[in-house]
């Protein structure tokens, strides 16, 4: 026997190391037709690590605080500003946060919309669903509460325009807001609370949620392309496995590291050569820093935000009051929970829906990035119209999928096995292999 494994024998006698690898991933059986759409969650977890440890690295030297040095910045600026410039590799470390919030949004709305796509949310992974809707909501909170950090001026009015919005709750908003802030205005006690959201609560909340949500997947098992429930086929006495399974070890291990490393040249290639992203990712009123006295002309949130803010403009404040805009806002996030009990069909995947829900998902998908875009662009009357349209849309979706749900049947009934070849899949993954090889080429020449 060798040393290491003398040695993984002691650990295992006095805590459950192999057995945990081997419930968790080792030993995890795994419908064996994954495709594209089922990197996301892995890459999710990849950047998860990404933005703690780069997050721990800027603490180092960034200040949470809003007073003004002797030059007239304030510190928490001008503390960034020396991240960038003086400290060694700080700029890196600083893009790569940067980035990976934006990255991360990709990455999750992917990971979202695979899972309206193939049905992941239905009956029995409910609560893998809701435990990622908890997930997304964390992660708003996180984003929004970093924002705040860099002192910027849209750090400081995006903020102010957001927790005013908390004061048009009836009774208890005015109280509320000034709870938030710790202040009448936003300001160093808001920076203070905010920062230590940021670095060490909501994260915490959110790596709890993600064991809950892998725990929840490991209980009732993956979904795949064809919405086959593998653990209701017989076993192959041979491998001991379901018909349609296979190992995660080393099959998905091997999978999920070609994706690592295509997501890798992408994230290089935007943090080397694009971090601003043309003012998406950094905003350019940014740049300058946080002024309560000067109101930037058009106030945005980050892109990831604008479908949520298009619809919270959408809505007209009534007797001057926004508070309908607010509900609506609120709403068009806590439904996406309520989708395993919208859906009434027993069909999972969309390979197998009827022509009802592959219409209302279009429109969807459709509206979502109308609202996308026009959140990002000052408002006008057409806008706002068009808002109001796509607003009403997201919501049809929502509250007509019970309806449209119900007796919408594809021509092809869902198979017992499923259906990719292995010829289809070896095809996929060269072409995935050429494609890494093709951006790392580009990558490499232009370094
Ligand atoms: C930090 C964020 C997240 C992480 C790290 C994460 C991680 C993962 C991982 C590793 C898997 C298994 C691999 C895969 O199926 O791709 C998974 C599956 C899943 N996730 Fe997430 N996830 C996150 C957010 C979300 C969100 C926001 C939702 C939905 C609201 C969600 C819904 C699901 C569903 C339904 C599955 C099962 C998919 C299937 O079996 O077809 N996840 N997640």
């Amino acid at each position: 026997m060798s040393k290491a494994q003398k040695l993984l024998n002691w650990v295992d006698d006095r805590f459950p190391l192999t057995a945990l690898w081997e419930s968790q991933w080792g030993k995890y059986v795994a419908p064996k037709n994954f495709n594209f759409w089922y990197f996301f969650g892995s890459l999710a977890m990849l950047v998860l690590v990404l933005q703690i440890v780069t997050g721990i690295f800027l603490t180092m030297n960034y200040k949470p605080d809003a007073s003004l040095n002797a030059a007239g910045v304030p510190v928490a600026f001008a503390s960034v500003e020396y991240i960038m410039r003086d400290v060694a590799g700080g700029w890196i470390i600083r893009y790569m946060h940067s980035t990976g919030a934006s990255m991360f949004f990709v990455v999750v709305y992917l990971h979202m919309f695979r899972g309206l796509i193939y049905g992941s949310y239905k009956q029995p992974r409910e609560l893998v669903w809701v435990f990622g809707t908890l997930i997304f909501l964390c992660l708003m909170a996180e984003a929004f509460m970093g924002y705040l950090l860099p002192w910027g001026q849209m750090s400081f009015w995006g903020a102010q325009v957001i927790v005013n919005l908390f004061g048009s709750i009836p009774v208890i908003g005015p109280d509320l807001s000034v709870w938030i802030r710790g202040d009448y205005v936003v300001s160093d006690a808001t920076l203070n609370r905010f920062f230590a959201l940021h670095v060490i609560a909501v994260p915490l909340v959110l790596l709890a949620l993600v064991v809950a949500h892998l725990m929840a997947l490991h209980e009732v098992g993956s979904n795949n392309p064809d919405g086959v429930e593998i653990k209701q086929q017989p076993k192959d006495p041979a491998t001991g496995l379901y018909l349609d399974g296979i190992n995660s070890h080393p099959y998905y291990t091997v999978k999920d590291i070609l994706g690592v490393v295509v997501f890798m040249v992408v994230f290089s290639a935007i943090v080397f050569f694009l971090p601003e992203m043309g003012g998406y990712f950094l905003e350019h009123p940014n740049f300058d820093q946080a002024d309560p006295l000067k109101t930037p002309p058009h106030i945005a949130p980050v892109w990831y935000f604008t479908p949520f803010y298009a619809i919270l403009r959408a809505v007209p404040s009534f007797a001057g009051t926004q508070v309908w805009g607010v509900l609506a806002m609120g709403a068009a996030v806590v439904l996406i929970a309520f989708l395993p009990w919208l859906d009434r069909s027993p069909i999972k995947s969309i390979r197998y829906r009827g022509p009802k829900f592959k219409i209302a998902l279009t429109l969807f998908i459709a509206s979502f990035i109308g609202l996308g875009i026009l959140g990002a662009l000052p408002p006008t009357g057409l806008r706002t119209a068009l808002s109001q349209i796509f607003s009403v849309v997201y919501f049809a979706f929502f509250l007509g999928m019970p309806f449209f749900t119900k007796n919408d049947v594809g021509s092809v009934p869902v198979p017992d096995r499923v259906t990719d070849t292995n010829a289809k899949r070896q095809i996929q993954f060269l072409v995935m292999v050429a494609l890494t090889v093709f951006l790392a080429a580009l990558f490499a020449m232009n370094v």
